[in-house]
């Protein structure tokens, strides 16, 4: 689907460079006076001009207001349930690992000595989220399990010889 939206789009923007082509080749043997020319498109570009600085400041301001994008708005009768992580070379230090389905969770990842990845697998090893494990700071990782199951906790970054080691279970249940 993406890809067909990706190809009509390219031939359309494809097919609309052809047409400015064959304009200024077709219009390329007239004679005019330059002044007036000059004049109507130098008004054209500062009318242009404009409608982009408005647009774009607009644009921008409505998309920055909700930063950052992956916090959530929790209603009243819903607190998260929050756990603290911590990579360690090599393994994950968690304060909790079983969860509900649909109960928010927020992680909140740091790390003890160097810089690990934190990354939340489903069964079939879907990364469903992550974030850097790093020290001194604390990342949070918003999530609410859909479905109940055993997800896997793997290590994203390289982070010394038994890297591929440090792993961690969750379990969601009903
Ligand atoms: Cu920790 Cu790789």
């Amino acid at each position: 689907m993406v890809q067909t939206v990706a190809w009509v789009t390219s031939l359309f923007f494809m097919f609309l460079v052809l047409v400015v082509f064959a304009v200024v080749a077709w219009k390329s043997t007239e004679r005019k006076e330059y002044a007036p020319i000059k004049k109507k498109w130098y008004k054209a570009r500062t009318f242009y001009a404009s409608v982009l600085i408005v647009l774009m400041t607009s644009i921008t301001i409505y998309t920055l207001r909700e930063l950052p994008y992956s916090q959530p708005v929790y209603g009243a009768d819903q607190e998260p349930v929050v756990v603290d992580v911590e990579g360690m070379q090599f393994g994950w230090e968690m304060s909790q690992t079983e969860f509900k389905v649909g109960e928010p969770v927020e992680f909140h990842v740091t790390s003890k000595d160097v810089n690990h990845g934190f990354g939340i697998y489903d069964e079939e090893m879907n990364m469903l989220a992550q974030t850097q494990a790093m020290p001194d700071y604390t990342n949070k990782v918003y999530m609410t399990f859909d479905e109940p199951g055993t997800y896997e906790i793997l290590c994203l970054e390289y982070c010394g010889l038994a890297h591929d080691l440090m792993t961690a279970e969750i379990t969601v249940t009903e």
